[in-house]
Order: structure tokens, then C-alpha cells, then sequence
């Protein structure tokens, strides 16, 4: 059987690492397949070699670009290579444009698809991703949920029972096949004159609030009012888009945020664990605060990872300042108990096994 593992952006890199050293583990016939929808040095390269990722076969550049122009590079860029290399399954991970075009070309050469973290929903259609998953979800023929809340989604939408596996979610592997390693070897927390839980971290990317100038002002403000009301400093790896649209807008960031470059795994990993408290928008970055017991406020209306509020690790605040300065404080009050639903760090365990047992249709 030979797999073909497509992934483009930095959590696709992350979360597919998993499933990569298990073909590895097993010495499976697989390919990678890379859009190259994320280049920069530290949202792409770094964790090839942080991970002990082999090299991609294929390489799209497809790069940056409106939806359109992105998703159809992909999708043309794909379908070739599919064309050349006869995969028996496409493998693809989130809810990025990569993973949108890669199921689509493939569905439609009848190439197999597997979806890992199927059946996200926020049920916002404004976002980008959301269309991305429904899509996916509908087009795909190995649907791997990773909570048994998504399962139920997916059935709610009329897909196939036999069609849907619990798995968990690969980024429970990535931070237990990491972490201690990070505790280690990092020395992020020196480097930033940082002491443990002596700091906010936080990051923001999301479309709809960083190219929104009304809510990426608030979202500022709200955390500096976070990080005075507390006395703590805040800790801003800031992803290429925010920095762009900062630019455009002319906004100037608050004095007490810190704005850093975007960061390596470990180091990133190592500033999680050790944070007071996270702020993001990021999806990823909630379930990684959970799986931690890191408390979250998500600066979102919305989340399609709703297992992290209801088990107590996670907040959403919107963009509102006042808001969000209010969950931060309810979140610094809880104790950090709260269960993980993601899963147990064996689900690109799982995952492989079940792409190697329905080999057919
Ligand atoms: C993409 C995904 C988003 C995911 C995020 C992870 C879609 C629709 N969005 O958003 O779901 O959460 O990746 O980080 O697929 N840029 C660089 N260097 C890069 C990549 C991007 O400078 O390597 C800058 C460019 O100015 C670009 C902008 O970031 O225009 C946005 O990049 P894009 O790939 O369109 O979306 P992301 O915001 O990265
Ligand atoms: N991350 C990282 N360095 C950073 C910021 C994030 O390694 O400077 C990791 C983080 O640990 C998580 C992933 O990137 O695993 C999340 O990616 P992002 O927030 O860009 O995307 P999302 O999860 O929202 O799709």
C-alpha cells in the first residue's frame, strides 16, 4: 500500500509528525507531499529539523495568495503528482486551504482520503477553516475524529458510521513525544529572562480577528490591561500575518506586550508549559493548553474545540478588552485539574492501523 502524507502549513507539520514516524516505525511505503503554503524559516523548515522529519518527495512552492489562487495551486499542483504516483490514500490533517484542494484532487482521481481531526465545527461560516473542514469531512473516506463529540457531528451530517474512528488527536502524541525533550534542551525561558508562570503567553492569527483593525486593537488593549492588572509581562511570538496587518493598519503594540519572532517547537512548547496563562486564538494552541493543564482564554467567539471549555481549561473571550481582561482573571482563580478529552498520545497509532485495515473500499 502506498500512503501519501500532504501537509503545507506549521500545525500540519507538527500534528502530522506523529503519523510520520509511525509509517516510519512500520516501514511503510510513504510519500510527502509538501504545498509549501507556509515557507518562511520558522513556520516550515524548523520543524522538519526539529522533528527528525525526512525531506518531502514533492515540493508545490504554491506559497501565499488569496483563497482562490492558493486552494487552486494546490489542487492543480496535487493532482499531477497523484497522477504520476498512483498513492492507494491520501493522508491530510486540520482544516488549512492545503488540506482543502489535497482531499478534493484526490477524491476526485477516487484516490482515498483520510481526514485526521475530522468534525470540528464552530459553526461560523466566516471562517475560512470551517468551509475547509465541512468540505473535507464530506469528501473523505477514512473520517478520524478525535473526540467522540466530533463522531457525533459527523453522524448528525449523515456520514457512514462505518466511515468514522474515535482516534484522538495527534497533537497529544506530538506534545508527549516532545515535551520532556523540551523541558531539557530549551533554554527559551533564560534566554527571555523569563521565570516560571511568571508571564502571559500569548499569540494571535486568526483572519477574523487580525485582519479586522477594530478587533486586533481590542484584543491589544484587552491584553495590556491583562498584563497591568496582573503585573506580568507578555510574551508575543507573533505569526507573519499579524505583523503585515499591524503594519497596514499602523497600529502600535503596547509596551508591555513582548513581540518575538515566531518560535521552534521545543522552545514554543517549553514557554507553554511554564506560562501563567495563555492567550490565543489559535486551535492547536487550545488543545496543547488543555492536554498542559495550562489555563486558556480564547480570544474567539467561537471554537470548535468546545471539549476545552467544558472540562474547565478554556475560556472564550471574544475580542471584547474588558472581556477579555475578565476571563483572564476567572481562569487565574481555577485549579488546574480539569480532564484532557483529547485523547492519550496514541492516535497515529491507531490512525495507521485502521488506513492498513480498510486498504479497499
Ligand atoms: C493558515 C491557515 C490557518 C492556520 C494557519 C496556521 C488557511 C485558510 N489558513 O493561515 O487555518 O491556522 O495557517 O499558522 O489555510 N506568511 C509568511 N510566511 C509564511 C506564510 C505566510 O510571511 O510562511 C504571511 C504572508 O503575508 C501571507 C500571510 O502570512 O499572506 C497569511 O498566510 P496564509 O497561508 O494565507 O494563511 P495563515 O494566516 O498563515
Ligand atoms: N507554535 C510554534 N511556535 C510558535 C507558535 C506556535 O511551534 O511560535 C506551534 C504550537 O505549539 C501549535 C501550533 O504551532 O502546535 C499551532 O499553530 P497555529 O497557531 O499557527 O495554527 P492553528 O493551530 O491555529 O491552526
Amino acid at each position: 500500500m502506498k500512503i501519501f502524507i500532504i501537509l503545507g502549513t506549521r500545525p500540519e507539520i507538527i500534528k502530522m509528525s506523529p503519523v510520520i514516524r509511525e509509517c516510519i516505525k512500520k516501514k511503510l511505503n510513504f510519500s510527502i507531499l509538501h504545498t509549501n503554503q507556509h515557507y518562511s524559516e520558522n513556520l516550515d523548515k524548523v520543524f522538519f529539523k526539529e522533528l527528525n522529519l525526512p525531506q518531502p518527495k514533492y515540493n508545490l512552492n504554491v506559497g501565499s495568495g488569496t483563497h482562490a489562487e492558493q486552494t487552486a495551486k494546490i489542487l492543480v499542483g496535487v493532482e499531477k503528482i497523484l497522477l504520476k504516483e498512483k498513492a492507494d490514500i491520501v493522508l491530510v490533517e486540520g482544516d488549512t486551504n492545503t488540506v482543502l484542494a489535497s482531499a478534493l484532487a484526490a477524491a476526485k482521481l477516487h484516490i482515498r482520503v483520510g481526514h485526521i481531526e475530522a468534525g470540528l465545527r464552530s459553526y461560523y461560516r466566516e471562517m475560512p477553516e470551517e468551509i475547509n473542514r465541512i468540505l473535507t469531512d464530506h469528501c473523505s473516506d477514512l473520517l478520524f475524529a478525535p473526540t467522540k463529540k466530533a463522531r457525533g457531528i459527523l453522524l448528525n451530517e449523515g456520514i457512514s458510521k462505518k466511515n468514522i474512528f474515535v482516534t484522538g488527536n495527534t497533537v497529544v502524541d506530538a506534545v508527549f513525544q516532545n515535551l520532556k525533550l523540551a523541558e531539557k534542551k530549551s533554554k527559551i525561558l533564560e534566554k527571555l529572562h523569563l521565570s516560571k508562570r511568571g508571564y502571559f503567553l500569548m499569540t494571535a492569527h486568526r483572519a477574523e480577528n487580525v485582519d479586522n483593525k477594530d478587533r486586533l486593537e481590542s484584543i491589544l488593549k484587552g491584553v495590556e490591561m491583562v498584563s497591568k492588572r496582573f503585573s506580568l509581562s507578555v510574551i508575543y511570538p507573533i505569526h507573519p500575518r499579524t505583523r503585515k496587518m499591524l503594519k497596514n493598519f499602523k497600529l502600535a503594540i503596547p509596551k508591555s506586550i513582548n513581540l518575538i519572532e515566531p518560535l521552534g517547537y521545543l522552545d514554543f512548547l517549553k514557554l507553554e508549559n511554564n506560562a501563567r496563562l495563555i492567550l490565543t486564538d489559535s486551535g492547536g494552541m487550545q488543545e496543547e493548553s488543555c492536554i498542559m493543564k495550562v489555563p486558556c482564554v480564547t480570544l474567539r467567539d467561537n471554537t470548535e474545540r468546545p471539549e476545552s471549555t467544558e472540562v474547565g481549561g478554556n475560556l472564550l473571550s471574544g475580542a471584547n478588552s474588558l472581556k477579555i481582561l475578565k476571563c483572564v482573571s476567572k481562569m487565574l482563580n481555577k485549579n488546574r485539574k480539569w480532564k484532557n478529552l483529547f485523547g492519550f498520545g496514541k492516535a497515529a497509532e491507531k490512525i495507521i492501523k485502521i488506513v492498513q485495515k480498510n486498504e479497499k473500499r
